[in-house]
């Protein structure tokens, strides 16, 4: 990092906030507040204004279209907000000059995508390399203008603060992703998203056109993709986590024609957003294979998929097969100018290929060892077909197994780990793991959000993801390109839901790959964040709240074993104010100022509020105080980092797990036994332990055979307790939900309990995922 990174660091301590004349000229002192996302690489706020005045100009370099068109549309948006257009001036060599936003190429400015914005009383001068880095830098000065400006009055006053900004992307690769095959979404609506990508500074739009459920852009050479692969009959209703499955009996579907295509990479390319198309293969294929079932590995019939998940009709690798997909690619890559065409790769099911006496001979004739490399096989000859294309393909980091296609880049997806793999392979990667850029994940209570289709990615965890693992050296890390946000579409059915599940999300994100690492905070982001939103809410996008309410994070003290409840809100401004006997908070209930100690099992609510007004959807939590809570726990298998259920304390943390086992209070054992042995710290008298468990098996998450509970006043020797069965854990007809094992016993004097709960350890025989590592969920060990 350069040096003038430095001064950064101490401008941070302002929190964007400096101390200025009111544009309008009287003697009042107004703060002038700086809501820039993603932060600029380097910001130095000033004092004063620029103001833009009926005579202002904006001078451009002549002979340079793209950029006289963006001045056009400068002068336009100015003409809207003000009710005045700046005369546009072109000229040979723009230079600073007074009461005007000069323009001018640099060849002097290091990045390609970088630019420097330096706005004094005087003028504003932008100087980039390229005309990529003007439209950032103008998106940058838009940033600088009131929100309202995003809502054109015709009589607003435009002053940008005085600030001289340095700025220049940290990651290449700067990606938003889109299914449109579960959910289909308009060119309007896509246009939006890129659009509003682009006023975030990202650059690659990663366009998901094919997968199982449909088929979404026209293929003039094989019409029956879209006349059969585009239309799915109906489309399962809820989760449907087993059958029997419910539908909705409603044929549901649509594509883009070709024409429409170009029309969204002419509007992407104005924004210098590349469209990276994205058709899956060889697995998530069932739409093709419903419009020409000759490319299956069986005689189907197949029909476009109606429910979600993984199918196991994937394509057969004949030579009809690679005819058809090299001519798909062949049009696709006619269409699509990227660098880059998405092939898929991802959760490809063997079954079929294992079933099929060609494919078998295959491998034999082509001495591929098993159904990974007739895998990789295919990958590799999809590519090498594409580099004739002068293309390169991504593919998600199931390329890995059975070896990667040389020139291939992979999108890590599973974890970081494939993305490792592949940067020491010395390939590409872009890393987009679940756990941290999987937008499709619930971002809050799913007790209060709409149906999605699992985890939990809070804002704040979005912007504390690192796309460069730390186990890579300086060369390895050179691999990482960057990182991208993916939104799957299976519960997201409008573009009002659409832009719920992705702002504020993306504003996180757009930072991660942005904005040096070194300057990131969650404090400061969240300071600009309150104003960045109200920018949004002006431009019509349907952001979601959670910024705006509170959180409490359970505090456990291992040492003093107390239970405590830290509470936070987006932002720092607000002031929360709470409730021990769960009810709405308001102006006058308690303020809270430093976590609260829990002595009791509680009903908790808490809201926050501005100006003594409630904003934000209140909280209510409840708090159960046990003889556990807070004790010593010692868990022979670890949990799974993916369901911690907060971490080491989350089974003893006084929070009983809700109807949905990603609320973030269920611990996940993958293919495990939970094994406990808990400290009451003394002798205590046991009369019953209660734990909750869950059934999803849609989900691959089982219930337990048995609880079995033993208790001890030394540790060491252990008497059975008692013990609760589960007869029925491996029943396919076995209803979903909570599972409640209440072990009563003998009442017992006890210093310590084993707790052990039977995982089936792998799915059973009818599973999707038989003979894999099946989960069992535990929300908290209650003892009494
Ligand atoms: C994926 O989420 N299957 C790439």
């Amino acid at each position: 990092m350069q040096m003038r990174h430095l001064n950064l660091l101490l401008i941070l301590a302002f929190a964007f906030t400096i101390f200025a004349c009111n544009p309008s000229g009287n003697e009042q002192s107004a703060p002038a507040t700086f809501s820039l996302i993603p932060r600029p690489a380097s910001f130095t706020p000033g004092n004063g204004y620029f103001t833009i005045a009926k005579n202002t100009r904006i001078v451009l370099p002549a002979n340079a279209p793209e950029i006289n068109a963006m001045g056009d549309l400068l002068a336009n948006q100015i003409n809207q907000a003000t009710g005045f257009a700046p005369e546009v001036e072109m000229t040979d060599s723009p230079s600073p000059t007074k009461n005007a936003i000069v323009i001018s190429l640099d060849p002097a400015i290091n990045h390609a995508e970088g630019y420097t914005l330096k706005a004094t009383k005087e003028n504003i001068a932008i100087q980039a390399q390229t005309p990529q880095g003007v439209f950032y830098a103008l998106e940058t000065l838009r940033q600088l203008f009131p929100p309202e400006f995003e809502k054109p009055s015709g009589a607003l006053t435009l002053a940008v603060p005085v600030v001289d900004i340095v700025d220049e992307p940290r990651y290449p690769y700067r990606g938003m992703n889109l299914d449109v095959s579960r959910h289909m979404f308009s060119v309007e609506a896509i246009k939006k998203y890129i659009d509003l990508m682009a006023r975030h500074k990202f650059n690659t739009f990663h366009w998901h056109l094919t997968d199982d459920q449909g088929w979404r852009i026209e293929i003039k050479k094989y019409p029956k993709l879209t006349e059969v692969g585009a239309w799915r009959k109906e489309t399962l209703i809820g989760h449907g986590a087993r059958p029997p499955f419910e539908y909705d009996g409603k044929r549901y579907g649509g594509f883009y024609t070709q024409e429409e295509v170009k029309e969204v990479i002419a509007y992407a390319q104005e924004r210098y957003v590349t469209i990276i198309p994205e058709i899956e293969l060889p697995g998530h294929a069932q739409a093709a294979l419903a419009a020409y079932p000759e490319l299956g590995c069986t005689t189907g019939p197949f029909e476009v998929a109606t429910r979600w998940g993984v199918m196991e009709d994937v394509f057969c690798p004949t030579e009809a097969t690679f005819t058809f997909l090299e001519d798909v690619l062949t049009e696709v890559a006619e269409l699509f100018p990227s660098q880059y065409i998405h092939i898929g790769g991802d959760e490809c099911p063997k079954t079929r290929w294992e079933n099929s006496a060609f494919c078998q001979n295959l491998m034999r004739s082509e001495g591929l060892k098993d159904e990974h490399e007739l895998q990789s096989y295919f990958i590799q000859r999809i590519e090498k077909f594409l580099l004739t294309k002068n293309r390169r393909i991504i593919g998600w980091d199931e390329i890995l197994e059975g070896g990667l296609a040389p020139e291939a880049t992979v999108m890590s997806w599973r974890g970081m780990e494939g993305g490792i793999e592949a940067a020491r392979q010395k390939h590409d990667v872009i890393m987009t793991p679940t756990n941290f850029c999987y937008f499709d994940y619930y971002q809050g209570d799913p007790a209060i959000d709409p149906p999605a289709i699992g985890g939990n990615l809070t804002l704040e965890k979005v912007y504390s993801f690192e796309p460069t693992p730390t186990e890579l050296n300086e060369e390895e890390a050179n691999y990482i390109l960057g990182s991208q946000a993916n939104v799957w579409t299976e519960y997201i059915k409008t573009p009002e839901h659409l832009e719920f599940m992705v702002y504020p999300r993306a504003c996180a994100m757009a930072e991660v790959v942005w904005s040096p690492k070194e300057t990131r905070s969650w404090n400061d982001f969240s300071s600009r964040l309150a104003g960045h939103l109200k920018r949004l809410g002006l431009m019509g996008v349907n952001y979601a709240p959670h910024f705006f309410d509170v959180t409490a994070k359970p505090v456990v003290d291992m040492q003093n074993h107390t239970l405590s409840v830290e509470l936070s809100a987006g932002d720092p401004d607000y002031e929360i104010r709470y409730s021990l006997e769960g009810k709405t908070p308001t102006e006058a209930s308690p303020l809270y100022e430093s976590p609260i100690l829990i002595e009791k099992t509680t009903k908790f609510a808490a809201a926050t509020f501005l100006d003594g007004k409630l904003v934000g959807r209140p909280l209510n939590k409840a708090y159960f105080i046990h003889l556990a809570t807070a004790r010593n726990i010692t868990l022979a298998n670890p949990y799974s980092d993916k369901y911690t259920a907060g971490g080491d304390a989350g089974l003893v943390n006084g929070i009983i797990g809700s109807d949905q086992f990603s609320d973030g209070n269920w611990q996940g054992f993958e293919g495990k036994d939970l094994d406990a042995t808990i400290d009451l710290g003394e002798s205590k008298s046991v009369s019953q332990v209660i734990v909750n468990f869950y059934n999803a098996s849609g989900s691959w998450i089982f219930e337990p055979t048995v609880l079995t509970v033993s208790v001890s006043e030394n540790g060491a020797d252990f008497q059975p307790f008692g013990e609760f069965s589960f007869p029925n854990a491996a029943r396919q007809d076995e209803p979903s939900g909570k599972k409640t094992a209440r072990v009563t016993g003998e009442s017992a004097n006890a210093r310590y309990l084993k707790v052990t709960a039977r995982s089936l350890g792998v799915c059973p025989k009818w599973h999707a995922g038989a003979g894999k590592s099946c989960w069992l969920f535990a929300d908290e060990i209650v003892v009494e």
